[in-house]
């Protein structure tokens, strides 16, 4: 049997047997490729800061098949935790709960917390249920870069540096999972994605806040993160034009990223990339475009602004961090 038209059932076998053995394995999830170890192995653990070039205090996710595996891990689980686990897993949503007293400080970032999720991708599943245990991994890109959501960019990212990629394809959602603390009294959300806290608060019953800045805890949160290497810059709609005729020689080549046909300016040195007007798609394409014009040789990306609505609020987000100055 194939998984995605692209993973065989050997392919499984030998990313579990590397993950097993202290390897790292790069892996698809629905919402960006992971850079996986065993979540029980110190030295494995250490080996992915190190391919990514992260600080070590900045704690993993640790990824799993199933919800019985969820007491191996965390304790103190709440039924509200529960009922967010039930109405969103396997899917695109991470819980930070109480950690289990054995859990790895490398994991935790020597927290008391540990962040924990169940992705649906086929082949992430696959992988979890043939290892058989928890698999730690950040997004499978170089700190403060873009996440990547093809094995091409995992392995423009990090290649030589990791023992295997699994190519699940695209990943569906495109942007990383939504994190809620569920550790503390009250709900927070630490980073948002395309699971809304409108969703959330109406699976609980009750609003959701959502942190502003809490950088200690969430590195997604640093200023400068999730970033193109290009300047990028965020643009209202009704400034492209302005911003357009005050672009000189030395701005040239520029690339405009819209989401409107009418903002499309026809000028020498200027590209235009068409962005979908749905979120769920924008937010598929996003990565992916940004790192095909990375590659380029742009002197600058200017992107429209996307709508002030909380179906755009993660992606929102991104762009924010994407077009943060640079110290
Ligand atoms: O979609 C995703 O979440 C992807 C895929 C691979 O699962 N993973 C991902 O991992 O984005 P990473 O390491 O790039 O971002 C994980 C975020 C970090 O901001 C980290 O600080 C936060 O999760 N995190 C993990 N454990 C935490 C904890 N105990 N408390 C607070 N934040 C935590
Ligand atoms: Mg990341």
């Amino acid at each position: 049997m194939l998984m995605n038209n692209m993973i065989s059932p050997l392919d499984i076998t030998k990313a579990s047997d590397l993950l097993r053995r202290g390897g790292l394995v790069a892996f698809p999830t629905e919402t960006v490729y992971g850079l996986g170890g065993d979540a029980t192995n110190e030295a494995a653990l250490r080996k992915i800061f190190m391919a990514k070039e992260r600080p070590f205090d900045h704690p993993l996710i640790v990824h799993l098949a199933d919800i019985n595996q969820l007491s191996d891990w965390a304790r103190d689980v709440s039924s509200d935790a529960l009922k967010l686990a039930k109405a969103c897993w396997p899917g695109p949503l991470t819980m930070v709960l109480k950690k289990q007293p054995g859990v790895l400080d490398v994991v935790t970032g020597g927290q008391d917390t540990i962040g924990i999720r169940i992705p649906r991708h086929a082949a992430a599943q696959a992988l979890l249920r043939e290892f058989g245990g928890g698999i730690a991994a950040p997004s499978a890109n170089r700190f403060t870069r873009i996440s990547p959501t093809t094995a091409l960019a995992v392995k423009e990212e990090l290649g030589n540096r990791i023992d295997f990629i699994l190519d699940g394809g695209h990943c569906e959602v495109g942007l990383e999972s939504t994190i809620i603390d569920m550790s503390r009294d009250e709900p927070v959300i630490l980073r948002p994605g395309m699971i809304t806290p409108a969703f959330l608060a109406n699976v609980l019953g009750k609003p959701i806040a959502v942190a502003s800045n809490e950088p200690v805890r969430s590195p997604g949160m640093h200023h400068l993160h999730y970033a193109p290497r290009t300047k990028t810059q965020l643009v209202a709609i009704d400034a492209i034009a302005d911003v357009l005729h005050q672009l000189t020689p030395e701005d040239l080549p520029t690339v405009f990223v819209v989401r409107s046909d009418d903002a499309m300016l026809h000028t020498q040195h200027v590209h235009w990339v068409k962005m979908p007007q749905d979120p769920i798609q924008y937010a598929h394409d996003l990565y992916r475009t940004l790192r095909s014009l990375d590659g380029e040789h742009f002197k600058s990306i200017i992107i429209e602004e996307v709508p002030n609505t909380p179906e755009w609020d993660a992606i929102r987000d991104r762009l924010a961090k994407a077009s943060a100055p640079r110290s």
